[in-house]
């Protein structure tokens, strides 16, 4: 990577140490990254000791078949216990485990950890008598609401692996994960609320079913909105079930069994690249593990935490770090079925004395070009700790999330991860690390992570290449459901002996981390690499522009060039008639003239699939002036009409 790529980030010097009370109190201090380099396996096996075990393991870590890891090899347990049952047992079934707060005002809901281990006893039971047994999938369906974990507890008990299928998804991303994973039960509810109105799910599952054939039995349908819906009801020989007659009548008593460690105990289908979706498998004593320890370490948690995780339990992190992570925990969080709207966030945290907030740049950056008007309007005193997770976080929106929601008291932890790796890798630690705004600073105790270059040499200090993982760690996935071969090529291929994430990544001088993108999306422009992030950094540094999306397009003299989409802050107006140029010159400045984008176009929306993440794929069709490709994963597909009309008006 030339040198040119890293002296925007590398420029930014601003150092956050950790505030000295939560240093004193920290759950993991300094000692722990030696504890861990010196014997990793006890690390691990310690830690799983956090877990309740049926059967203790015989052997921490058997890798004798790389890349196939197995992880407390002989030991037992049930994650559902460990997220439930042992916290009542244990005296705190009185302890709220999950404030729920609905999208429409006043829908609210406590359920505290001895309500949730009956609910999801009944669920199991009900499961039970339609017939679900261990190691039969089972899909779900979904919006926010608290049955969506008590659905996934309930399979987890049973050691039904679950496929949660995220609400936003279309019939047919469901019925080829259905048919993927040949799940013979599906979850869903009749709808969920969207921006303050119903909008109705059981139909796309109708629709999902139908096509799979008779793969699906039974189809359980919590009544959430009570719109009308089409009903085939097992009186007239169909499939569906209410879940208030399946589930409400069930027994509170469940006799859970305990599993292998090794057990499935869910499938994470992960979209974006090309083909069909990769179907990610976790098993449960390995992932429970790092999702537990890594919960309690990144974030701090404390026994009075009110933790927050903002994402939807339909992708990964809501499994890791909303279901499993914290309830392993016995965590307080709230689960908000609602999505960024202005100031609802903060009357939340404002109402719950939220402590800890988990979210992601692209709502940060949502949120500062509103305003900060909004959130200084709310007592948001309580924070004592802000993260961040999904794509880099660029200075300026580190530095606004740090003082605006932060109040410049709250150390801000950038967690990278994957939905394959399940557990967070790469994080500062809140009580140890002084923060570099932009860096996810270096691998958590007992995780060995490295940069490369194409030939697998550690790039060293000062330099940038590939992002790798050296050593397996408890919650990475152990295959692609049903391709052991994709598996391998996949990750394992590119270089002997080591996990290859797809991403770019630096060390400073210092050693730490930053995350570049993907290397799919690192461009080659006249023989140099530049960074989509680095420019979209040095675009939304500009005081004029709220957000950028910066895609290689092909170009006959320098073979990539630099096209840039921006959206201006409210405040920016229209930008004037010289802010393209203003915008190429501020890149220049930033980053060095090789990045001036060639084309700059001013658009008032980016193309973003639902968790957020910009679809450079679409925007790279438009900069080469190509058919715009397939946006059926868009959040909103009427986002691109948008963009190609303003394609008509760029310089
Ligand atoms: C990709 C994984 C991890 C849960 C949500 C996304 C990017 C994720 C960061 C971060 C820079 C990040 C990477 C990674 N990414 N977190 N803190 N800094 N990049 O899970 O959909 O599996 O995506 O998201 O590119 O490879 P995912």
């Amino acid at each position: 990577m030339s040198e040119q790529t890293l002296s925007n980030l590398m420029s930014e010097d601003r150092r956050f140490e950790p505030p000295a009370d939560l240093a004193a109190d920290a759950n993991v201090k300094e000692e722990a990254y030696d504890r861990a380099d010196s014997d990793r396996e006890a690390f691990w096996g310690e830690a799983a000791e956090r877990l309740d075990w049926g059967q203790k393991w015989d052997q921490v870590l058997d890798w004798s078949n790389p890349p196939f890891a197995k992880w407390f090899v002989g030991g037992t347990l049930n994650a559902s216990v460990n997220c439930v049952d042992r916290h009542v047992e244990a005296g705190n079934g009185d302890k709220v485990a999950i404030h729920w707060v609905g999208e429409p005002h006043d829908d609210t809901r406590d359920i505290t950890y001895a309500q949730l281990k009956d609910e999801v006893s009944r669920a199991a039971n009900a499961l039970t008598e339609l017939g679900v047994r261990k190691g039969d999938r089972v899909a779900i369906y979904m919006p926010m609401i608290p049955e969506v974990v008590v659905a996934m507890l309930a399979c987890a008990r049973l050691g039904a692996p679950h496929t949660v299928v995220f609400g936003g998804f279309s019939a047919d991303a469901l019925a080829s994960r259905i048919t993927d994973c040949e799940a013979h039960v599906v979850i869903t509810s009749d709808g969920g609320y969207r921006r303050g109105a119903a909008s109705a799910l059981k139909p796309a599952v109708d629709e999902a079913v139908e096509k799979t054939g008779d793969l699906v039995r039974h189809v359980l349908v919590v009544r959430r909105t009570g719109q009308d819906i089409e009903w085939n009801g097992r009186e007239e020989g169909g499939r569906d079930v209410w879940w208030h007659d399946a589930v409400d009548g069930a027994s509170a008593e469940h006799e859970p069994e305990m599993h292998d460690s090794e057990h499935p105990l869910y499938v994470m289908y992960t979209s974006g690249t090309t083909g069909k979706p990769k179907g990610i498998l976790h098993t449960t004593g390995g992932y429970l593990t790092g999702t537990s320890y890594t919960h309690w370490a990144v974030f701090d948690l404390k026994d009075d935490d009110v933790y927050w995780c903002t994402a939807d339990v339909g992708w990964v992190t809501g499994h890791s770090y909303m279901a499993y992570g914290p309830l392993a925990n016995g965590a307080t969080q709230v689960m908000y079925e609602g999505t960024p709207e202005k100031g609802r966030w903060w009357q939340i945290v404002q109402d719950y004395k939220v402590t800890i907030l988990y979210t992601a740049p692209t709502a940060i950056r949502t949120f500062m070009k509103q305003g900060r008007e909004i959130p200084d309007g709310y007592d948001m005193s309580s924070l004592r700790l802000l993260g961040s997770v999904g794509e880099p976080i660029n200075p300026e929106a580190y530095v606004w999330y740090r003082e605006v929601i932060g109040g410049d008291r709250c150390p801000v932890v950038d967690t990278w991860w994957q939905t394959e790796t399940g557990q967070i890798m790469i994080s500062p630690l809140p009580g140890v690390t002084a923060g570099k705004p932009g860096s996810a600073m270096k691998a958590l105790p007992g995780i060995s992570a490295d940069v490369v270059d194409d030939d697998a040499k550690p790039v060293g200090n000062g330099n940038g290449g590939y992002l790798v993982l050296k050593e397996p760690w408890p919650a990475m996935l152990r295959t692609l459901w049903g391709d052991d071969q994709r598996f391998k090529d996949t990750y394992w291929s590119r270089w002997e002996g080591l996990y290859f994430a797809g991403d770019g990544a630096k060390l400073d001088d210092d050693g730490d981390i930053w995350l570049l993108g993907r290397v799919d999306d690192v461009m080659n422009v006249s023989g140099h690499r530049l960074s989509t992030t680095e420019i979209e950094s040095a675009l939304v540094s500009h005081p004029k522009v709220a957000e950028a999306a910066v895609v290689g397009a092909a170009d006959e003299t320098t073979g990539q060039a630099v096209c840039a989409f921006v959206i201006l802050r409210d405040s920016a107006g229209d930008g004037g008639e010289d802010i393209v140029e203003e915008l190429r010159k501020h890149v220049a400045k930033e980053i060095g003239a090789i990045a001036k984008p060639r084309q700059i176009m001013v658009v008032p929306e980016l193309p973003k699939t639902r968790s957020g993440k910009i679809m450079r794929r679409l925007l790279k069709d438009v900069a080469e002036h190509r058919e715009v490709g397939d946006v059926t994963t868009l959040a909103d597909s009427t986002v691109m009409d948008l963009i190609k009309t303003k394609e008509g008006s760029a310089p």
